[in-house]
């Protein structure tokens, strides 16, 4: 068989079995989506619950627990597993726990995160994950989809990745709708927020620092450009990337249920939040955190916008 047909299969599985003692992932792909069953997350984590949980996020790249209610300090605990809890996005806060990101989606507010990105990659330094429990879920729709960064790019010919692994993309947000939401809080905020996060650079293939697996990074709502190539040639790459990665073998969509709990790597995986059930209600809480050894909370999107209390009348979203 030509290697192009077996391109988009794992060389090898993870031992579960081997690796793992105190949880048990069930994976939805191979090597990719754990379903994590024998954790109760409202009880202190052991040490070694711990470093499984760590091991499973590098192995799967996102996982997924059953539903439980956890409190705001349980939320955070278990961010906390994972890397320093981090400031999080633009997006309205919890009264009470301003690292809780609060989407709320309804009627008057519909979805608006249903474009496949990585969280905040235009940050210099973007968080290295995210925890989020849907608190409240629409009768039927509102699932949310990840793509396995790692899979997308070890699926590629091996002339392509050798390119890209010398190629720089610039990342903003001023490509998204954050500038409508930004512009919707008036001009100070957006000229602000222009000031404060000026566009970054990243390789197009980062090389995960724990997993050392090589990893796609580009994403079609904040990369604006591929670096020191033509226009038409950044233009047509980051056209291919984008479709690449929505391949239906590096995809797990979950369906969710009240309460249901997912943590993700935002460097291995891209996201996107399914918006097909307007007008229900759908309710997210949601924490990042940035890589262990890192500081908690860098980069604070939030002093830009004015502080915690602004919220802007668009929807907001991406
Ligand atoms: C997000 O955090 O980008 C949204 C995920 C979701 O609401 O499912």
């Amino acid at each position: 068989m030509s290697d192009y047909k077996k391109a988009k299969s794992v060389e090898q599985l993870i031992p579960i079995e081997e690796r793992y003692r105190h949880i048990r992932p069930r994976p939805q792909l191979p090597n990719f989506a754990a379903h994590i069953d024998g954790v109760d997350l409202t009880r202190p984590f052991s040490d070694a619950v711990r470093a499984e949980l760590y091991q499973a996020l590098l192995d799967f790249e996102v996982l997924f627990f059953a539903p439980q209610e956890l409190t705001p300090e349980q939320h955070l605990e278990l961010a906390a597993v994972f890397g320093p809890v981090a400031q999080g996005a633009y997006f309205p806060r919890k009264d009470s726990h301003p690292q809780i990101e609060v989407l709320a989606t309804d009627a008057d507010h519909p979805a608006s995160v249903d474009h496949w990105h990585s969280d905040l990659s235009w940050l210099e330094n973007p968080p290295a994950g995210t925890v989020i429990q849907l608190t409240e879920v629409p009768e039927v729709g509102g699932d949310t989809a990840w793509a396995s960064m790692s899979k997308a790019f070890a699926a590629l010919s091996p002339g392509l990745r050798d390119y890209l692994r010398g190629l720089d993309a610039t990342h903003t947000w001023e490509t998204s709708q954050w500038r409508n939401y930004l512009a919707n809080l008036g001009e100070e905020v957006l000229i602000n927020s222009i000031r404060q996060f000026k566009p970054v650079v990243h390789p197009v293939v980062l090389k995960h620092p724990e997993s050392g697996k090589e990893l796609l990074f580009v994403n079609e709502t904040f990369t604006r450009q591929i670096n020191g190539v033509s226009a038409l040639e950044s233009r047509e790459i980051l056209r291919l990337l984008t479709s690449w990665v929505k391949q239906p073998e590096f995809i797990y969509t979950h369906k969710w249920q009240a309460n249901g709990i997912a943590v993700w790597d935002n460097r291995s995986t891209q996201h996107y939040a399914l918006a097909d059930y307007w007008p229900q209600r759908r309710l997210n809480h949601r924490v990042t955190f940035n890589a262990r050894g890192r500081a908690g909370e860098i980069d604070n999107t939030l002093a830009a916008v004015g502080g915690l209390g602004v919220t802007s009348k668009v929807a907001y979203g991406y």
